[in-house]
């Protein structure tokens, strides 16, 4: 767990992210299977990454990345929007800018040390810096995991989706 060092990347590192970001893929799949079909692992990834390179063109987009030497075993990603452009303001009494953690992914041999928490520390430290008080996470509901870590760390469940797919229950 020591040797486990946390930096801060860039835009450079988006194409090293896919191992870890369709890890959270899976973790989603197997989350709640009854929502398939799912798409695969190639299509998760064409469809994220441009997710990415979009929010880092905007200002106060950032990435924690968590090595083991040489190896990047986990990561978080956060940005930060106008409350205005959100579900929130007409709704909630908050600051002028909402912080979202977008993603945080740890791979699978690398969870329960404790790094999940080490890199959620560092984006709230981020997001202090910034002056970000408010905060978001989407998450799928059956990820219980990741509900207790955000829960450890304060978060309460909010705003919450339900879907009625054409195609769910058929995977
Ligand atoms: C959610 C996720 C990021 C958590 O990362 P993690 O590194 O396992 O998180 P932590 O180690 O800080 O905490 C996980 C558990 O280990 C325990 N733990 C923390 N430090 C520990 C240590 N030093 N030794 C033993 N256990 C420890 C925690 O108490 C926690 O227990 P819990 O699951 O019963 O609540 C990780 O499970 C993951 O990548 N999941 C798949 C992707 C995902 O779901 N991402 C979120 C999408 S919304």
């Amino acid at each position: 767990v020591t040797d486990v060092e946390l930096t801060r990347g860039s835009a450079q590192d988006i194409p090293r992210l896919e191992p870890l970001w369709v890890a959270v893929h899976h973790q989603h799949r197997a989350a709640m299977p009854e929502l398939g079909p799912y798409v695969s692992d190639e299509v998760t990834w064409r469809e994220h990454r441009p997710i990415y390179e979009e929010l880092f063109r905007r200002p106060d987009t950032f990435v924690f990345l968590a090595s083991e030497g040489d190896r990047l075993i986990g990561y978080a990603l956060g940005h930060v929007v106008p409350v205005e452009e959100t579900w929130i303001a007409d709704t909630w009494a908050t600051g002028r800018r909402i912080g979202e953690l977008e993603s945080i992914s740890v791979l699978p041999e690398h969870r329960g040390q404790g790094i999940g928490s080490r890199l959620m520390d560092e984006v709230h430290a981020e997001f202090d810096r910034l002056g970000i008080e408010d905060v978001v996470i989407g998450l799928l509901p059956g990820n219980e995991r990741a509900l207790r870590l955000y829960e450890r760390h304060g978060y309460v469940p909010n705003w919450l989706y339900v879907s009625r797919f054409r195609s769910e229950g058929r995977g």
